[in-house]
């Protein structure tokens, strides 16, 4: 048997024993193991009951996962809580694909799909046409948890969003371990669990001379602290006080951009995040270190993206807006964007194909909305599909792409434009160099 170097208790000693049988044994080495290597000194409870995972598509190609899901079936293993689950990969409705990239994601990319998903409902996945978005702690997602909850989540821009925004505690767990932890009900007491690890390694003075977009300077800070904790000064007299739906937007993509341009799992916002509102300065290390981002960092950063398209004036296939998912206020703000900007070029339709993602809670309150049929009627789809799992296709992710996300960049070959950018490029304002 494994000896732990952290201290269990009697009934965690008798689970890694196997006295509840071989599967929750293993799962409970997986996990002691997991919190021995970062220095964790006993697991907690964790309190919101239910979970996140990232690991959402049956790639086929992950073998191991889909025996052992049956295993844990075998064994009687559920989430006690249910669980949501990052966006589906696939919506051929919305976002047309054409036969080859069809055949290779149908035959040799998500070949798993339906057998995964029929796995997951044996172990706690309820509503399976509502539970797929990366945005699951919005409202109309339902899975929210509250100020001081431990969690057992992964997928980065959930876990930086639910440790910052909402003040739950979480570390940025991989896929399957997510799992184990929720189904065990515990996980590893180190980083972002304990109050030490929530501290502000970093001071980030902001000084721009407007509201930056939140997908730069969440890029700048990511590229710039890595894997620890900024404490931001001077953003708030940009935003309104929390639960504001445009703040809520942007800390999303803004914390999105911190996460996948660097590995944040927790910032803190002077007098707008929960833990900076009540600690304040208490939050920041001894040993703190000062960046400073004026108009002049934000645009280094901008301009320092390489730029992976062959031609720059390249003949744009599609454009994805929304990663992570659209909230319905930004939904609701691009349709009228959307709708005066083809007003202002003189166009009927966009220019390019253009996709926006939300989550299927959110495109079902957008749907009772007058909006939704102005925004299908300007050329727009309206999709649940993570577009990152669609560019891993290699035939789709050739394809000319571009984005206002700062994640998806990050991971494919899809350009990145600022918000009003990607306006003018897909109403016809402006060319696309
Ligand atoms: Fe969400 Fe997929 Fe982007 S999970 S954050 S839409 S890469």
């Amino acid at each position: 048997m494994y000896q732990a170097k952290m201290k269990l208790n009697q009934e965690e000693q008798d689970i890694l024993a196997g006295k509840q049988g071989k599967t929750m044994a293993k799962m409970m080495e997986v996990l002691v193991r997991y919190g021995d290597a970062f220095g964790a000194d006993c697991l907690v409870p964790v309190t919101h009951k239910k979970a996140h995972f990232v690991t959402s598509f049956g790639l086929g190609l992950l073998k191991g996962v889909y025996p052992l899901m049956d295993e844990l079936i075998a064994a009687g293993c559920k989430v006690e809580g249910g669980f949501s689950m990052d966006p589906r990969p696939l919506d051929y409705k919305n976002v047309k694909c054409d036969p080859l990239e069809k055949l290779v994601f149908n035959n040799f990319m998500y070949n798993k799909q339906k057998v995964y998903e029929e796995q997951l409902q044996k172990i706690g996945l309820k509503d399976p046409e509502d539970a797929f978005s990366c945005t699951c702690y919005l409202k109309e997602m339902g899975n929210t948890p509250k100020k001081g909850d431990i969690l057992s989540w992964s997928e980065s821009s959930a876990v930086v969003f639910a440790n910052s925004v909402l003040g739950a505690r979480c570390n940025r767990n991989s896929g399957i371990l997510d799992m184990f932890g929720a189904i065990l009900g515990k996980t590893p007491n180190f980083g972002f669990i304990t109050d030490e690890g929530r501290k502000a390694d970093w001071k980030i003075i902001l000084k721009a001379s407007k509201k930056p977009e939140a997908q730069i300077l969440g890029s700048a800070i990511g590229i710039k602290v890595m894997a620890e904790v900024p404490y931001v000064v001077g953003l708030d007299k940009y935003l309104k006080d929390l639960p504001d739906e445009d703040t809520l937007a942007y800390l999303k993509d803004f914390g999105a951009a911190t996460a996948s341009n660097g590995a944040v799992g927790l910032y803190h916002i002077e007098n707008i995040t929960p833990e900076a509102k009540e600690l304040g300065t208490k939050l920041l290390k001894d040993n703190v270190k000062e960046y400073v981002i004026d108009d002049a960092e934000l645009e280094r950063i901008y301009k320092s993206y390489p730029i992976m398209w062959k031609k720059m004036d390249a003949k744009v296939h599609r454009c994805f807006i929304g990663c992570p998912h659209l909230t319905l206020k930004q939904l609701e703000n691009w349709t009228d964007d959307i709708v005066n900007g083809l007003k202002k070029s003189g166009k009927k339709k966009l220019v390019i194909d253009t996709v926006l993602t939300s989550s299927p809670a959110v495109i079902k309150e957008f749907q009772k909305e007058e909006r939704y049929q102005k925004l299908l009627a300007t050329g727009a789809h309206v999709s649940y599909i993570c577009p990152l799992m669609y560019a891993d296709n290699p035939i789709s992710g050739k394809k000319v792409l571009m984005t206002n996300s700062n994640k998806l960049r990050t991971y494919t070959k899809a350009r990145y434009f600022k918000d009003q950018e990607v306006l003018e490029m897909i109403t016809g304002q402006k060319e696309v160099k």
